[in-house]
């Protein structure tokens, strides 16, 4: 015991002075007193000639002793490992990493423009839940229950109330706004949509939508086409064509839907087109007396004209994407290439 006991202390005055510069030498001290042939591991051994009643002590001796070693191996180490960052190995002269900048989502890109034209005409932006009740989604736009027109959008029901749903177009948010608002209304409304669809190339669960709504006295057609013309120009550009077409929706009347001139291909037509040269955008009209008489506003002194269109339409024939997957596949292939959209 009185051996060993000397011993470590001579070991420990010997570890105490060791001293490295690079790291070989750190090394070689590990190897020489931590190594599997080093000499803690010999000291270890001799606890077997140690008498039992001195083990104890013995042990504990010997473990502080493995510590001791060990913290000057750890000291030796970082020493040499700040040397390191100090600048001896270090390549100053090498290119940095290149900074990636996330990109936005291309139905981004195209809501912000469609939103800063509205912002120029004087059109706030107003957003409503996407979980709907029958009355603001339906029934307020003059879609009755058993009205026919409910079959023209697959809806999803919540199963714990079959009077809540997921919005099926942003026309609901029409309806809250002349809820809570009076006349003059000038607002567009961006959202996300769902319909009950098998997802395809050119169809999806939900998509999304841009609502615009403008209710004041003497409020007529000519000034919806006028908008509608101005918004088409600011998007796509002088040379796109316009066309109205007449149509119907319970929620305006009369009701017309705006096609443009087909963009991917320049009107020769194409798959996007379906060989006719147009591509419909948006659905419009002039609001329906009852859908204002639905929320107290007198229809005799006001009118206004409504509109909704496909975000991910407009998307596809300004960036010509052809599948309505790639939105939300996450692909970042594809994101990537909306690089300084925004
Ligand atoms: N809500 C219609 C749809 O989802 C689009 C629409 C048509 C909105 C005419 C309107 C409108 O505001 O006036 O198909």
């Amino acid at each position: 015991m009185e051996d060993l006991l000397k011993k470590l202390n001579q070991y420990k005055e010997e570890i105490s002075a060791s001293s490295a510069t690079n790291a070989d030498e750190v090394e070689n001290f590990r190897i020489k007193y931590l190594g599997t042939k080093g000499l803690v591991k010999s000291v270890m051994g001799e606890m077997k000639n140690v008498p039992n009643e001195q083990k104890k002590q013995a042990g504990q001796l010997l473990n502080e002793f493995k510590q001791f070693a060990e913290a000057k191996y750890e000291s030796l180490k970082e020493q040499f490992a700040s040397a390191e960052t100090q600048g001896e190995q270090i390549d100053f002269s090498l290119p940095a990493d290149a900074i990636t900048v996330g990109t936005r989502h291309p139905l981004s890109v195209t809501r912000n423009r469609i939103v800063s034209i509205f912002k120029r005409l004087g059109f706030a932006v107003a957003e409503g839940p996407d979980i709907e009740d029958d009355w603001h989604n339906f029934g307020a736009m003059n879609l009755p229950e058993d009205h026919p027109a409910r079959d023209m959008q697959d809806t999803f029901y919540i199963n714990q109330n079959p009077s809540w749903l997921l919005r099926t177009h942003t026309s609901s948010v029409q309806a809250r706004i002349m809820e809570t608002q009076k006349p003059p209304i000038r607002v567009i409304c961006p959202g996300r949509v769902y319909r009950n669809e098998t997802i395809s190339a050119r169809a999806h669960c939900f998509f999304h939508q841009v609502e615009g709504l403008y209710v004041d006295e003497n409020v007529s057609f000519a000034d919806l086409k006028q908008t509608l013309y101005f918004f088409v120009q600011e998007m796509f550009g002088k040379d796109v064509k316009v066309r109205f077409r007449p149509s119907y929706f319970p929620f305006t009347e009369p009701s017309a839907e705006m096609d443009i001139s087909c963009l991917i291909c320049g009107g020769i037509g194409c798959n996007v087109c379906k060989h006719t040269g147009w591509v419909e955008i948006l659905g419009s009209g002039m609001v329906h007396p009852k859908v204002l008489e639905n929320f107290g506003i007198d229809s005799n002194k006001y009118t206004g004209f409504a509109f909704g269109m496909g975000v991910e339409r407009i998307t596809q024939l300004k960036y010509r994407v052809n599948d309505l997957r790639l939105y939300s596949q996450n692909d970042i292939r594809f994101l990537q290439q909306f690089t300084g959209a925004v």
